[in-house]
């Protein structure tokens, strides 16, 4: 459906080429006085130059061709030269009956569908999930929604992280603590268990205890980089335990990331990049893009348009080990070949762009992408405590995911039954849902590329630009429509028509915009401007609620165009959250 501003930047550009004026200069943008006018124009300000004329004049000339507009209730020529515009109210409620009889609340499916492969999530195996992971996984999940809902083939990859050097040190910690396992012994060629050796509470304490010991240990850590290259290379033993660390850690995973609302179309891991390895390295030396420097095997990258220094990108270390980088641009190699995606938006912290830099320009360079595959890196910030350092626990510890989830679902619940319109036994999964939502429009709300700051009781508040809030004033339109059917009302009577008043019609501009907001949302891969647009909408919503009695209305006419104008603003509300990842309550 064609967009709003669209539509009346046509009826300007037509009215500029009856003054006799090139229509070009007939765009309209919002105003940026909403005391004074809905939308403007400032195409009399930049033609002027070229007719030789005050701007006023021009503008006046327009203006005059706009009387009688079937669009425009007013178009006004202001000094020096602006055209303030308002529209027609009746045109306002065309637009919105439009937009409630299509599929897809107005927005146009795309016209040129891609593929596009989203690396985010990307936890590292047997590693607890922490907060540093919240981010990925929350701003990854938005723009994979929102994409398909503009009718791109999303494919969510988690990535996980399970080939590094965490798993050689935990199975050299399980060697110390349990050298009688099977899996150690070297002449044993039977079957090995079934049953994992662990249980996930122990993996996760392996883990840490592992690292630290490593941290002080010289000699434990190069059994543990020992172990590592071992599993590489194909140890049987190690390789059994492998799968059980996978099996008993992506089981744990799964749980987490359903309770963030976070799905991934694809489990791919390090590790299933590895095949991929060999032939490329074959490849990038028999073109001659590789090159030894100092025993290690390295592409150039460096540019000469750069102002920074650029390292090498290294393909394989001196000991013929292979690298993160190796792994990245094997995975893009398989990615090639297995999807043929037209592009790969990685979601990773920002600390790791020059990394990213490095693997981009390589895998052009070495042409394991096509000319048009699109590489996009999406760096995001970090969250920070309100002390501005990275978000920790109240003992200063790294704050898991499940502990901020249940902290803030405390919280929540604590809230909602001070409010007490929910009976005990929903309260519980009322402040999940709620919680959830004040994490991820917590997180969403700001530019992902900047830092920001965690502060439960902001984002938990049911007041100001929060999730709560949001799902207040959803919650709070469920239950007018749901009285108006208990009172015996129907949804099938009536349509939305003209504005009543001022804060209706403003509710209506808002309305309008939706389509425009979320295809712009995902060009720039930009949820804030979804939390922006809603919180927008809801405190116009409100506005409008707090001057209107709806229910008690007795002109029929009238109060079925409210409804229905409740019903799309609920549907637009709603729409946009679940772009968002997550979803409203019915009762709060
Ligand atoms: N596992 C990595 C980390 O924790 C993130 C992976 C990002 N994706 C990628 N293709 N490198 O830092």
């Amino acid at each position: 459906m064609k967009k709003f501003i669209d539509f009346i930047t046509e009826e300007m550009t037509a009215a500029f080429e009856k003054a006799g004026y090139d229509g070009k200069y007939g765009k309209v943008t919002i105003s940026n006085r909403p005391d004074l006018c809905e939308f403007q124009c400032n195409g009399a300000m930049a033609g002027a130059k070229e007719y030789k004329k005050a701007p006023v004049m021009i503008a006046q000339d327009v203006t005059g061709c706009l009387e009688g507009s079937a669009v425009f209730s007013s178009a006004e020529a202001v000094k020096p030269g602006f055209i303030n515009l308002k529209v027609k109210e009746e045109l306002l409620g065309e637009y919105l009956r439009k937009m409630q009889e299509e599929e897809h609340l107005g927005v146009d499916r795309t016209q040129n569908p891609k593929t596009i492969i989203l690396d985010y999530g990307g936890p590292n195996v047997a590693k607890p999930l922490h907060v540093g992971h919240l981010r990925s996984a929350i701003i990854g999940e938005s723009i994979k929604r929102t994409g398909r809902y503009l009718g791109h083939n999303m494919i969510g990859d988690v990535h996980l992280g399970d080939w590094g050097l965490q798993m050689g040190l935990i199975i050299t910690e399980l060697k110390e603590r349990k050298p009688e396992l099977v899996y150690f012994r070297e002449d044993y060629e039977g079957e090995y268990p079934k049953e994992p050796p662990f249980t996930i509470g122990e993996l996760e304490e392996i883990y840490p205890a592992a690292s630290a010991r490593s941290k002080e240990d010289e000699e434990y850590k190069e059994r543990a980089m020992e172990a590592t290259h071992q599993l590489q290379q194909g140890n049987r033993g190690y390789h059994a335990l492998w799968n059980h660390i996978m099996t008993v850690s992506v089981n744990d995973l799964k749980k987490n990331y359903e309770k963030l609302n976070v799905t991934f179309d694809l489990w791919k891991k390090e590790s299933d990049a590895q095949p991929y390895i060999p032939e490329m390295v074959e490849y990038m030396k028999k073109e001659g893009y590789a090159h030894l420097d100092e025993g290690a095997l390295v592409v150039d990258v460096k540019e000469e348009s750069d102002t920074k220094e650029i390292p090498p990108c290294m393909i394989l270390k001196s000991d013929g080990a292979s690298l993160y980088n190796t792994t990245d641009l094997a995975t893009i190699v398989e990615r090639m070949k297995l999807f043929h995606p037209d592009e790969i938006i990685y979601v990773v912290d920002k600390r790791q762009e020059l990394y990213f830099t490095q693997v981009f320009r390589c895998a052009r360079k070495t042409k394991l992408v096509e000319e048009n595959t699109g590489l996009y890196f999406l760096g995001f910030g970090t969250m920070n405590g309100k002390d501005g350092k990275p978000f920790k626990t109240r003992e200063g510890g790294v704050m898991r995911l499940e502990r901020l989830l249940s902290e803030i679902t405390d919280e929540m619940y604590k809230k909602i039954i001070e409010n007490r319109n929910v009976k005990d036994e929903d309260a519980r999964a009322t402040a999940e849902t709620v919680g959830l939502s004040a994490i991820k429009y917590g997180d969403l709300s700001n530019q992902a590329s900047k830092d920001y700051v965690f502060d439960v009781d902001r984002f938990t508040s049911f007041e100001g630009d929060t999730g709560p809030y949001i799902l207040y004033t959803t919650v709070r339109i469920k239950s007018i429509l749901n009285r108006f059917l208990q009172e015996g009302g129907s949804l099938e009577k009536g349509s939305i028509q003209g504005a009543s008043s001022e804060s209706e019609k403003a509710l209506m501009l808002e309305l309008c915009r939706f389509n425009q907001v979320v295809e712009n949302a995902f060009d720039e891969k930009a949820p804030h401007k979804i939390c922006g647009y809603i919180y927008g909408l809801a405190n116009a919503f409100n506005r409008f609620y707090h001057e209107t009695k709806i229910l008690s209305e007795e002109n029929d006419q009238q109060k079925a165009s409210w409804i229905h104008l409740l019903t799309l603003t609920r549907d637009v509300l709603e729409t946009s959250i679940d772009l968002l990842g997550f979803s409203a309550p019915e009762r709060m």
